[in-house]
């Protein structure tokens, strides 16, 4: 990606208050202006639900091949790159990567991902009073995703720093800085791997960076520098994400819909669909495309090659897709969001993602009777500049 697009120029935000709640904006242009054209970033925005999916599922009018985009990581387009690529190349690659990802079914993960969230309840039911970030959301996906490709998982704080910032969103302020502490965070990143990765040639393991090494692509091996790069972006793309989702559960079952932690201990089966509840509801997310040929699919005239945004937590909103949309409801059945994406880019952790909130939300609600978040506690108040996403959630745990 050359050129870096800045979401926050388009939203307007500045507020602590306007990061935490984004949704008032979002309902505003999906009343207002549903098609937008920003001129400042050239790009063009849509906030319906349709629209949304006909632009993460067309990838011949909406391809993913660019050069400005809002994702933050100085990615090169090497042939371990799925986010930029189009079918038919897309499907090769990725098709590589989730031989290498899955090898093993959901179900073997399952005891793995198990005993991680075990030990962290029980550090937590042992200080009760705990900040559920620091003691859960943050350490659960990165260790996971580390044991899981056999990288050293006490290394995990170190792992979580380099991600942090190769992930940190842009703002234009601070460009140059910014992207010379992410080019020195992922050349860093990429030593420690290396030796890891020659490590496991010499002697191949049951994890993914050795499926990785075993895996042949047009008929040649990656190199121990791709298995590096691609294990970077695997241990990068899974972690504030799932840090956020687990963040937002905790936060919304007390918050969102007073209750709704009792109602998951009387009926345990309602677990799965809180997760998706969270994702649908609480996850500010938007994803960018180029316009491949002149059109006007949705009235207005769009160019070629210009941008286009699909506002995928307006879409999650949107009235016309779902009843009430606007409010939290663990019950709610429909739920078929847009959050990790749609059509053939559709997130290759969403099953993992899914099983490690459901893990943690179950092995709580079998632990805690209830659990608390104190009255005074202002979200606005916990956010990192520019971001949407609490840095911290005070908790007590009830036996
Ligand atoms: C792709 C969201 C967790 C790996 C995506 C996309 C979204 C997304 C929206 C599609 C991007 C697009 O269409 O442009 C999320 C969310 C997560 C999550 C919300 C957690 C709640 C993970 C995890 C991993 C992961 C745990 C791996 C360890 C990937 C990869 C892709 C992807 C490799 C690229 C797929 C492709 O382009 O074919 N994710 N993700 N994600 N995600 Fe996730």
């Amino acid at each position: 990606v050359k050129e870096q697009l800045f979401i926050n120029e388009i939203t307007g935000f500045k507020m602590k208050d306007e990061f935490w709640n984004p949704y008032p904006w979002y309902k505003k242009m999906r009343e207002e202006s549903p098609v937008f054209y920003d001129e400042r970033q050239d790009t063009w925005n849509v906030f319906l639900y349709d629209h949304a999916k006909q632009v993460l599922n067309d990838y011949k009018l909406f391809p993913s091949k660019r050069d400005r985009s809002l994702i933050p990581v100085p990615l090169s387009d090497n042939k371990v790159n799925l986010i930029f690529s189009d079918p038919p190349d897309h499907r090769k690659r990725r098709g590589l990567l989730s031989k290498a990802f899955t090898p093993h079914s959901l179900e073997d993960w399952k005891p793995r991902i198990q005993n991680i969230v075990n030990e962290l309840v029980a550090n937590i039911a042992k200080k009760k009073s705990v900040d559920l970030v620091q003691e859960l959301a943050v350490p659960l996906p990165v260790t996971v995703i580390a044991d899981l490709l056999g990288v050293p998982s006490k290394d995990w704080q170190q792992i979580k720093n380099w991600s942090d910032i190769l992930f940190m969103p842009h703002d234009f302020q601070h460009i140059e800085e910014l992207q010379a502490a992410k080019a020195r965070a992922s050349k860093e990143f990429v030593e420690y791997l290396l030796p890891i990765v020659a490590q496991k040639r010499a002697q191949l393991q049951d994890d993914i960076i050795s499926d990785m090494i075993l895996a042949e692509y047009e008929g040649a091996f990656f190199t121990d520098a791709e298995v590096a790069q691609t294990a970077m972006g695997l241990l990068g793309a899974g972690n504030e994400t799932t840090t956020t989702l687990l963040t937002n559960m905790f936060y919304s079952l007390v918050k969102d819909q007073p209750g709704a932690y009792g109602e998951l201990r009387k009926d345990r089966s309602l677990v799965p669909q809180a997760v998706e509840e969270t994702l649908r509801y609480r996850f500010a997310a938007a994803l960018d495309r180029r316009i491949g040929e002149d059109t006007d699919v949705f009235g207005p005239k769009m160019k070629k090659d210009q941008l286009i945004i699909a506002w995928v937590s307006s879409a999650n909103r949107d009235e016309n897709r779902f009843t009430d949309g606007e409010s939290f409801d663990v019950r709610r059945k429909d739920i078929k969001h847009l959050t990790f994406g749609s059509g053939h880019h559709f997130c290759l952790g969403a099953p993992l993602a899914r099983m490690e909130a459901v893990q943690a939300l179950e092995t709580f609600v079998e632990r805690f009777s209830d659990y608390s978040i104190p009255d005074d506690f202002r979200p606005q108040d916990h956010l990192p500049p520019n971001n949407h996403n609490l840095n911290s959630l005070p908790v007590v745990v009830e036996e």
